[in-house]
This record gives structure tokens, sequence and C-alpha cells, in this order.
């Protein structure tokens, strides 16, 4: 083959002005067996949607959305193998043939004996932080996603991000940008103390940090200081075929290895994980824990049965647990993961290519816009990133987050502000869904936004609960 679909990287065809130009068009691994139909409403119809939402756009009808970017999580389209394998589902309330096929799936790919299925992420962590840890602790991370972060506050210890500075500076190159700042994990457990800290987690890839992969050497560094204290070493493992796929193109050593070698080797160095099924087993609802130790397996299924389910299901049917079998095999084929971090990487050239600041490298699963970046006129405290959602809908009826103060920041004890230091807007790419010609859209749009950034306003906190703020928040937008 040549021309835009060469293996190599050369071509791109401009889809505005038909030049080619140097950039390979992401070329999907499948084609489309059933289409769900979409539309973009009229201009008056979102501006209304939005001031009933309190512009939070996670209160805005699925319906009304043309492009739905808010998140990869959950939103995969499943293949005909999972479609299929639905219909297999074993429902027995105890020992199901399909828990043992998922356990089975999940075993040969981490190499963890013990595997636990919870309805999502979330509740993969809930259970394991109730089990491990206690008020006064400190959990070390790369950088907690925000349901780690809640989980870890719930139980009154702290969430503590100990990613590379590097992290933190948006336009800085830099090929594992989700790795752990070894030093920065040192000094925790100096400070703290070895019994304070009764768990560390990797997340893979960083999700809050830009989808970021962490490298091997990475992994085998942080395990060994883990070890060496033993402390139990937990990967977050969320997208952990993507960070695979990173370390097979960007790190010295893996260009030959296999995905299944990669991703074993990963999991070799660490103690166990919390999964969110919704993203890299490519399903619409499920998770698990996995893990090597048996006695910490036993105490996290009593308190499973509580609050999940029996420990053959977990919160799950039987026909999830297959789909999840069956995703978790597809999502380890280079085929499909090539496209998937191309795919996003197109994006992301398409908004370079218009002058939008985006963060680099690109994630696997989303390109971030930095907010400052685009309206440095609007303050920290007027939720800078919360204007460029907002102007997404307006402009496009896209939907994607604000990573950044409206997620992040909080009110000190002495009632003054404290922010995060990036102001983020992901554009999260659901698997398998979108074409190249929706992800134009979404750069076109952009552009126009961003031709008229200056006119951008901040916005003013209506309401908010008590945790997990950008879920449920309303907001009034300054005159
Ligand atoms: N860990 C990471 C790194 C995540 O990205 C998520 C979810 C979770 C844990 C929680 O998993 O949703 O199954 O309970 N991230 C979604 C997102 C919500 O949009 O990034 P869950």
């Amino acid at each position: 083959m040549s021309g835009i679909f060469s293996r190599n990287p050369t071509n791109r065809l401009n889809l505005i002005t038909g030049k080619v130009l140097p950039m390979r068009l992401p070329l999907e691994p499948y084609k489309i067996k059933m289409v769900e139909p979409i539309q973009l409403l009229p201009r008056e119809e979102r501006e209304r949607l939005l001031r009933e939402a309190g512009f939070n756009v996670f209160k805005i009808p699925a319906a009304a959305v043309f492009i739905d970017l808010l998140t990869d999580s959950g939103t995969p389209a499943m293949s005909e193998h999972q479609w299929a394998a639905l219909l297999q589902g074993d429902e027995a309330y105890a020992q199901s043939r399909s828990f043992f096929r998922f356990q089975e799936t999940v075993r040969s790919i981490t190499g963890f004996p013990h595997v636990i299925p919870t309805h999502q992420g979330r509740a993969a962590e809930h259970i394991l932080f109730t089990v491990l840890v206690k008020s006064g602790d400190v959990v070390p991370n790369n950088i907690h996603f925000d349901t780690t972060r809640a989980n870890v506050e719930y139980l009154g210890a702290t969430a503590l991000d100990c990613v590379i500075d590097d992290a933190y500076d948006p336009y800085r190159e830099h090929p594992f940008k989700g790795n752990m700042d070894v030093a920065k994990l040192q000094q925790a457990i100096r400070t703290y103390g070895r019994e304070r800290i009764p768990l560390v987690m990797l997340t893979i890839t960083n999700n809050s940090g830009g989808g970021q992969p962490v490298s091997m050497e990475n992994i085998r560094q942080v395990s060994r200081i883990c070890r060496e204290y033993r402390i139990p070493l937990f990967f977050d493992a969320a997208r952990f075929a993507e960070n695979s796929y990173f370390i097979q193109q960007r790190e010295a050593g893996y260009q030959n290895k296999s995905i299944p070698q990669i991703v074993r080797e990963m999991f070799s160095y660490v103690d166990g994980c919390t999964m969110s099924a919704k993203k890299d087993a490519l399903v619409n609802i499920g998770g698990f824990l996995a893990l090597r130790d048996e006695g910490l397996a036993q105490r996290i299924k009593e308190l499973l049965v509580l609050k999940e389910g029996f420990p053959t299901y977990g919160g799950l049917s039987g026909r999830d647990m297959e789909a999840m079998a069956t995703g978790l095999q597809e999502v380890l084929q280079e085929s499909y993961l090539k496209h998937r971090v191309e795919q996003v990487a197109y994006l992301g050239g398409l908004l370079q290519e218009r002058g939008l600041p985006v963060l680099k490298p690109f994630g696997g699963h989303a390109i971030y816009l930095d907010a400052r970046a685009m309206v440095p006129h609007i303050p920290q405290s007027q939720f800078p990133g919360q204007a460029i959602v907002v102007a997404l809908y307006r402009e496009g009826g896209i939907r994607a987050v604000e990573i950044g103060s409206l997620m992040f920041a909080r009110r000190t004890d002495s009632g003054n502000w404290e922010f995060p230091r990036m102001e983020l807007v992901r554009l999260a790419i659901p698997r398998r869904v979108y074409t190249v010609s929706h992800l134009a859209f979404v750069a076109e749009t952009l552009e126009t936004i961003r031709r008229r950034s200056s006119r951008l306003k901040g916005f003013r906190i209506r309401y908010e609960p008590e945790f997990l703020r950008h879920f449920t928040v309303e907001l009034e937008e300054l005159a």
C-alpha cells in the first residue's frame, strides 16, 4: 500500500483543502455493522439545555449531544465476538461458567492468581482501600484519578501525587510523562514512615496527567523501592493495554516484544491491580481486583459479599463477565492498539495544526487542551477549562470534560482557594466509536472557538456537593 494509508509515517489528506500533508490517517481494523444515529440540535436548543444544566455538561441529556468526548469509560463499541459472548453468559449465582472463563483470562494476562469481579473500577478501589487504608495513612500514586483520590480521602487518609515534575509542563516532550518520581516516593516514605503507607499505586496510563504512559523501567524502580520497604504496589490498570503499546513503541528493548509479553512483564513487578473494565476491557460496565496475596484476597472477598455480591459475580451478570473476557483478549491485538493510539494522535495533530494549545505528547485515550493558554483572561477562580467545555457544546454539540479547578480546586481552612497546577480540557475518544470525519468536525469547531476565545467568559459556582464536585456542580456564567 502507499500514499495516505502507508505503513510508514508519511502522508495525510487535509480534509478541508484536499492537500496531502505529512501525517498518516488512522486506518480502522474493523468495519461498521450497526449504527447509532446522532444529531446536532439547533443552537437555541443547545443554549437552553446549557442553562438548564447549570452549565454542567454532565447534566445534559446524551441524546442532545452530537459528539460525546466526555469519557472513554464505558463508551466503547463492542465487537461481534463480545455480543456473541453475551448470549453465552451463565447466570448461576455461584461458581458460574462465565466467572471461570473471566478468571482464566485475567490470570493468563496478569499472572495474578486471585481475580475478584466488581461492578466498576471505583468499587474495586473502595473495597481494596477499606481493607488496607486507615485514617491518617498516606497513599502515593503518580497522580490519583479523582475516584481513587476521593476513596482514599473518604477513609481519612491522604492521596499523595508523586509524578515527575515534567508531567506538570503541558508542552514538555517526555516519552513516559506518567512516570513516578522515585525521589518523591522515597521522601514520602521517610517523612510519613513505612507504617503509614499501606500501599503505593501507579496509574497506567496516567489519566489525570494527560493519559501519559509509565515506562517499564519506572515500574521496575518503584517496585524495587516498595519491595525494600515491604509496601504493596498496585496498578490502577484501567488503560494497561494502551500503556503497554507505548512501551513497545517508545522504550528501548521492547520493539520486538509482543503486547501480551509486555503486559505480563508489567504486572510481574506489582502485587495487584484495581481495574475499571470500562476502558481497556472494551465493555460498557465492569471492573475487577486481581492480586497475589491469598490472605488479602480473602479479606477483600469478605467485604465484597457485603458491598458488591458473591465473589464469583461481584455486582456483574455472567454475560458481563463473558464480554469482559472477550474484550480483554481483543484489546491486546496490536492492530487494535495501533489504530487506537493513532486515532487519538490524529485528533491531536489536527488541533496542533490549527494552533490550539494541546498537551504533548498526545495521550493514549484523549487529547488535552491547555485552558490557561487558550483563555488567559479567565483566572483559575473562574474555571477557564469549563469556559472551553461550555463553548464546545455551544458551538458544536460536543461534550468534553474539564480537568482543572472545577474538578480539583479546594478551599483551605483559611477560606482561600488552592488551585491545581494545570487547567485542562479533556477530549476523550471512545474506543471504536467515532470516524475521521467526526474528529475533523471537532477540530474545526475548536478552531472557531480559538478564533473567538477572547470573548469566552468565566463561571461562578451556584451549587456544589461535598465530594466529586464536578459531577453535580451548578454554575452561573459571569457577565
Ligand atoms: N482509575 C482511572 C485511571 C480512571 O480513569 C477511572 C475512571 C477509574 C479509575 C474509575 O473507574 O469509572 O469504572 O469506576 N475514569 C473515567 C474517566 C470515569 O472518564 O476518566 P470507574
